[in-house]
């Protein structure tokens, strides 16, 4: 029984399989072949795309030299029009093939912005105005501010005056004495002036503020009239003080040579430690002086050339600055710190060398006066003459009140006010050897 079924069954099965691996066949075939369908299809479509993209790029290429075109067209008339002396101020060409956004400003709102005027007058409206006037018209909205005679009120600007002050360290730089040109006032007054009520000037007011601006420079007399017609005649004090900044054709490249790598110094030598010359931050606890004893705190060799060295000590170049025990550190440190406000001037340590005043090594019992290569001024001349000598009294003195201890010292510093600074840098400056 059992083998007959299995015969049956087997053939079965097996047709089953074939009939089943026929279906899948014809399945996958079908499978195929709508793939091959799909693919295709997609092929086409890239290559459509792909068609689309180059047609596109081409005309992207035709925008672009098109373009190129314009700007060179657009360049060849600007040079043409620059060429033929036509006025630059002029608008712009019109623009074709806009976006289609906005519209054509009116004349009425151009001509609202369209304010300015140049040196030779150009821009300016008709008009006049005299002195007369102008003062009036001055008084009413610009002297609250600018005062009567434009002098200026408070903190506000003078217009009038400092002419001979361009050359100082601290010009008065006013309409008369510094700008360049009369246009620049008009324009200004006009576009910007009273401050807070801009542009509510008439032309004719302007050319009469104008000219009383000049008046009040002394620049006109009282029956002078300014007008469109006479304006570019006039000429300002200081239309000459100014030059075209040349320095980057003339001067850069001199700045950008190589940097010279000869006859550089062989060796360098440390003479003095950082912290000592307070170059490093202090802080951290990390710095020599904050937590120093007596003991730690910084010695240096005092190496300075033997014109420096005050006539009467050692003339030996070298000697070793111990400190003595009995000056407590920390009145040294807070010292150093004060001296910060004498450094500017003042040198002290190995190799001190003068600055703007003299070296101050071994300060306390040095004479007056007497660091040979340093040129002293007549008070510090005679006291070394007198052969006055520092001491802690005299010192202590001296920096509360420079000028009136040493009446006619050259020492621009105008003194210590608190005690314990004087002691502090006097604690100091004994430390700094000799
Ligand atoms: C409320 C105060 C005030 C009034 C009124 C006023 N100004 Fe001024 N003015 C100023 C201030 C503030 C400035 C400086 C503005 C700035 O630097 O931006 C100035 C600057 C100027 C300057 C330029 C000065 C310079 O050297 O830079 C001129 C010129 C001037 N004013 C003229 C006038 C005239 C003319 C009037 C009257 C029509 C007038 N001002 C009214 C406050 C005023
Ligand atoms: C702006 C520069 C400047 C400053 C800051 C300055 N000095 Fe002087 N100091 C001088 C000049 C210049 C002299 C020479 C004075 C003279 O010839 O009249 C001088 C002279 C001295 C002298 C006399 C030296 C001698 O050889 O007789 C002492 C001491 C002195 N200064 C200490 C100090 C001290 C300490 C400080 C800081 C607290 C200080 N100075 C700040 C410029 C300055």
């Amino acid at each position: 029984m059992s083998k007959s079924l299995k015969e049956i069954v087997l053939p079965v099965a097996g047709g089953t399989a074939l009939a089943l691996s026929a279906a899948l066949l014809i399945a996958n075939m079908d499978y195929g072949q709508k793939k091959i369908a799909s693919l295709e299809s997609k092929v086409e479509q890239v290559s459509l795309q792909a068609e689309d993209a180059a047609q596109r790029a081409s005309q992207e290429a035709q925008t672009v030299s098109e373009l190129r075109q314009k700007v060179a067209e657009i360049q060849v008339l600007s040079e043409q029009r620059a060429a033929a002396g036509s006025d630059m101020t002029e608008p712009a060409l019109p623009k074709e093939g806009a976006f289609g956004l906005g519209r054509e400003a009116m004349p009425e709102e151009v001509a609202a912005w369209d304010v300015d005027v140049l040196p030779d007058g150009r821009g300016l409206p008709e008009g006049r105005g005299d002195v007369f006037t102008g003062d009036e018209v001055f008084a009413e909205k610009c002297a609250s501010c600018h005062g009567d005679f434009a002098e200026g009120v408070d903190n506000w600007p003078v217009l009038a005056g400092g002419f001979d002050t361009l050359g100082d360290k601290d010009p008065v730089k006013t309409v008369g004495s510094y700008w360049p040109y009369l246009s620049t006032v008009w324009d200004y007054v006009h576009r910007s002036m009273p401050f807070g009520e801009a542009q509510t000037l008439t032309a004719d007011e302007t050319y009469a503020i104008v000219a009383y601006i000049l008046y009040s420079n002394d620049l006109v007399d009282d029956d002078f009239e300014l007008s469109h017609e006479n304006f570019a005649e006039f000429e300002m004090y200081n239309t000459d003080g100014f030059v075209i900044d040349d320095r980057p054709e003339l001067e850069y490249s001199k700045w950008r040579t190589e940097p010279c790598m000869e006859n550089c110094k062989p060796s360098v030598e440390i003479t003095m430690r950082a912290t000592f010359l307070d170059v490093t931050p202090e802080g951290g606890g990390e710095s020599v002086m904050n937590d120093a004893s007596a003991e730690d705190t910084p010695t240096f060799v005092a190496n300075a050339p033997a014109s420096n060295t005050p006539s009467d000590t050692a003339s030996g170049t070298e000697s070793v600055a111990v400190l003595s025990a009995d000056i407590d550190p920390k009145l040294i440190a807070s010292g150093q710190k004060v001296f910060r406000k004498c450094q500017a001037c003042h040198d002290v340590g190995a190799g001190a060398k003068n600055k703007s005043g003299p070296q101050l090594n071994g300060l306390i019992g040095r004479p007056m006066g007497s660091v040979e290569s340093f040129n002293y001024s007549k008070v510090f001349k005679t006291a070394h003459e007198e052969g006055r000598v520092w001491d802690e009294a005299a010192l202590a003195e001296f920096l509360a009140k420079p000028k009136s201890f040493m009446k006619g010292t050259k020492m621009a510093f105008s003194g210590l006010r608190k005690e314990q600074d004087l002691d502090a840098i006097t604690a100091y400056l004994k430390s700094v050897g000799d």
